[in-house]
């Protein structure tokens, strides 16, 4: 049994982040199931949104974020948000992130669908791998720090105050290496491990995006907010090697154009803003044109561009399309939505605080009310910073549990799994059912048909998860099938069309805007 005084599940931007400055009054252990970069936010293209430019103002980004998030944002978190971006992108530089400049050193802005202004601090288009880089580095040297890799999170170890409060001591943990499980006792957890791409056949995430810490969150009694915001990004790149590549909203903040196969540029006709319209509008387009021509993809056409500043903005883009065969210098990209960002997540507070005492969860699996219905581009690493400081501002605030006695993991009767092929069955149903039947454009008897099957693999899973020794594998199935059941709840439970969730059989809005809430007190069993 481990002890420490914060235990970060997840090695993201949000995670590394809150570590670094939690590190200064205690110690830190990091828990991540892979290797440290192999999360979402190596990945990420676009870069940070902050009032940074000349002619931008706090007053500006705040009505982006609020109109793109159609009603349902915080207004309070927009505006505190927003105005820390700048602060926290003047302490990544002083971290070593070497930001894109223009010829008179100042920050060079990229442009992304839904901003008025150019507000996006990016290094090219390879702005998640420079921070990720830069804040492994700062962890790696602080001798606070204990980074566990290649270790899952199995579920969190809760206890009841005597107050009959739930209350998170730990969590136990699963080392990939051994197969053993092990308990971590700690005053706090945080979670941080980032989305739920996965469970979806098509999507922008790493394989590691499986949702762990959202259905870990809601098994120890988290109230888990509208998670019915699947955010589809509307352009990821269409070739059968390229898995989850983004073409990122970057290339059409610099005047890239949606076509359809025989040149249309059918954006114009759809939004005043055309190919750089919010996202939720741009990727329902092209859901709508591919399902109507049966076509396999639109093309992003970049030809107006200039070569070299091609190469140079986007040099990550470039090299893989060129990898591909496609040279977007002269060539259109062929490109195709998918599974990008989850809105909704664990339920917290301005300080990062779940309805769970001592459970905290910051960036992308947490739900802040930033996002409401729809996320504004470049808004998510601005939220894990802006929350990942904010949470490690309060943990003196909290009083931990102390346990006197913590169980040891108890596997039972359960014996080791020979049939893997159950796991992969049940892991390419959910994907696509929920593809099919909870993707861009919803119906009521669509998200009938998946809740009964998601309930029938669901039950299949649990058997399975009791007579079977644990494995990351099964950790992840089961997580995943637990998020697609929240998704598809909370699907069920908006009767409007609103933002990222629309239904054909509700297309219209709700006077009042109301968030969806679940928690395992609503009745459903937690497994
Ligand atoms: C992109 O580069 O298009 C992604 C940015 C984001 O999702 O915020």
């Amino acid at each position: 049994m481990e002890t420490t005084r914060s235990l970060v599940i997840g090695s993201g931007l949000a995670g590394l982040y809150f570590a670094l400055q939690a590190a200064d009054h205690g110690p830190v252990l990091i828990v991540t199931k892979a290797s440290p970069a192999d999360g979402s936010t190596s990945v990420a293209q676009g870069g940070v949104a902050a009032n940074l430019g000349p002619d931008d103002s706090d007053e500006s980004h705040v009505a982006d974020t609020l109109r793109v998030g159609v009603g349902l944002c915080r207004e309070d978190i927009v505006r505190l948000t927003v105005a820390n971006g700048p602060r926290h992108v003047r302490r990544l530089i002083e971290l070593g992130v070497d930001f894109a400049r223009g010829a008179d050193g100042s920050l060079d802005l990229g442009r992304e669908g839904g901003h008025s202004e150019r507000r996006v601090a990016h290094v090219a288009d390879l702005t998640g791998q420079a921070i990720q880089q830069a804040l492994l580095a700062r962890v790696s040297a602080h001798p606070n720090v204990r980074m566990l890799a290649n270790a899952i999170a199995v579920d969190l170890l809760m206890s009841r105050t005597p107050d009959d409060e739930r209350a998170c001591m730990g969590a136990y943990i699963l080392d990939r290496a051994t197969g053993h499980i092990d308990r971590v006792v700690a005053d706090h957890v945080v979670l941080a491990a980032g989305g739920a791409g996965q469970v979806y056949r098509y999507t922008s995430n790493p394989g590691v995006s499986t949702g762990d810490s959202i259905a870990m969150a809601y098994r120890a009694g988290a109230e888990i907010a509208n998670m019915e915001f699947l955010q589809f990004h509307p352009t990821l790149l269409a070739h059968p090697y390229a898995k989850s590549f983004l073409i990122s909203e970057a290339l059409r903040g610099e005047g890239g154009e949606l076509r359809t196969a025989n040149g249309t540029a059918f954006m114009k006709d759809v939004h005043p803003r055309g190919s750089l319209a919010p996202r939720d509008v741009v990727a329902r387009a092209i859901d709508m044109h591919l399902t109507r021509s049966g076509e396999e993809s639109v093309f992003l056409d970049m030809t107006h561009l200039d070569p070299v500043e091609v190469v140079e903005r986007f040099p990550g883009i470039h090299r893989r399309c060129l990898e591909l065969g496609i040279d977007m210098r002269e060539q259109w990209i062929p490109v195709v939505p998918g599974a990008h960002y989850v809105c909704g997540g664990i339920n917290v507070d301005s300080r990062g605080r779940s309805s769970v005492r001592n459970l905290l969860a910051i960036g992308e699996n947490a739900c802040t009310g930033l996002h409401g219905a729809c996320r504004l581009a470049s808004n998510s690493l601005l939220e894990a910073l802006v929350f990942a400081d904010r949470a490690a501002g309060i943990l003196d605030e909290l009083t931990p549990v102390k346990p006197t006695t913590v169980d040891p993991w108890e596997p039972g009767n359960a014996v080791d799994s020979d049939e893997a092929v159950v796991i992969r069955q049940n892991w390419e149903e959910i994907r696509g059912l929920m593809w099919n039947y909870v993707g861009i454009v919803r119906s009521d008897r669509r998200l009938e048909r998946a809740r009964r099957r998601i309930e029938l693999i669901r039950a299949e899973i649990r058997e399975y998860y009791w007579d079977c020794l644990v494995t990351p594998e099964l950790l992840e199935l089961r997580n995943i099938a637990l998020v697609a059941h929240l998704i598809i709840e909370s699907a069920r439970r908006r009767t409007e069309s609103r933002g990222l969730h629309y239904n054909l059989d509700h297309p219209g809005r709700l006077p009042s805007p109301r968030d969806t809430i679940i928690s395992i007190d609503d009745g459903p069993s937690p497994g």
